[in-house]
């Protein structure tokens, strides 16, 4: 399943951070503050549980977060959404996947991984700017299955048909939040019109 986050304050910020002259500066600080309202809604049904609070007035029923939450940034343009989503919930712990696509055969490749072990009882937020042919966040979702994780989440920035359609098809049970579903993938496997290449426009490199 697919959620599309449309709000006006997302796609504002989704204009500029898809813009070419829009600097690695403000590409960070955009991916910083979209990831916060993409997971702001994807994190709308977490557990929480009652709690009593003595106000300066009398006593409030108030609700605070009842669950282990594990943030995975597939590395390395996830890491640029990291900021965001600590923001949101700064007691989430952090597990991390090492994971490129091969130039050649567009195949992920993993080099790394190192996961908490509340991913077992806990939920799973996978983020990466990018979900093109849906490889990478799929090869992720297996290292953490294979780990133990049951509940998993992911959150992109972009992603498109056929990365949806792979994600899907492989993991059913994994929602993918988004705040663009574009139209396509080019013949270099980049979504179009997407924003190029999310880890070299966060970090200031270039291939
Ligand atoms: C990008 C992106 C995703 C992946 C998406 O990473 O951040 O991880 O490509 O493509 P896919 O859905 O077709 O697998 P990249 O491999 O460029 O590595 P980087 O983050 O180190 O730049
Ligand atoms: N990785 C990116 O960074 N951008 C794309 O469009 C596809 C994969």
């Amino acid at each position: 399943m697919a959620i599309l986050i449309d709000h006006p304050c997302v796609q504002h910020k989704l204009a500029i951070i898809r813009d070419v002259d829009t600097g690695h500066k403000r590409f960070r600080e955009l991916a910083t503050e979209i990831t916060k309202f993409i997971c702001y809604e994807a994190l709308k049904n977490i557990k929480t549980k009652k709690v009593l609070v003595q106000t300066p007035v009398s006593e409030a029923k108030c609700y605070k977060l009842d669950t282990n939450l594990v943030v995975v940034p597939i590395l390395r343009a996830g890491v640029g959404m990291l900021e965001g989503i600590l923001e949101l919930v700064p007691t989430a712990r952090v597990g991390f996947v090492g994971l490129y696509r091969d130039e050649i055969s567009k195949l992920p490749v993993t080099y790394y991984e190192r996961f908490p072990k509340q991913i077992k009882d806990g939920t799973c937020i996978i983020i990466d700017p990018m979900l093109a042919t849906g490889g990478s966040t799929a090869a992720a979702i297996d290292k953490l299955k294979e780990s133990g994780a049951g509940d998993i989440v992911v959150v992109c920035i972009v992603t498109c048909p056929e990365g949806i359609a792979l994600v899907e098809g492989e993991h059913p049970d994994v929602a993918i939040y988004a705040a663009a579903i574009d139209e396509k993938l080019n013949e270099k496997k980049y979504i179009v019109p997407g924003l190029g290449d999310a880890g070299d426009r966060l970090f200031g490199t270039s291939t």
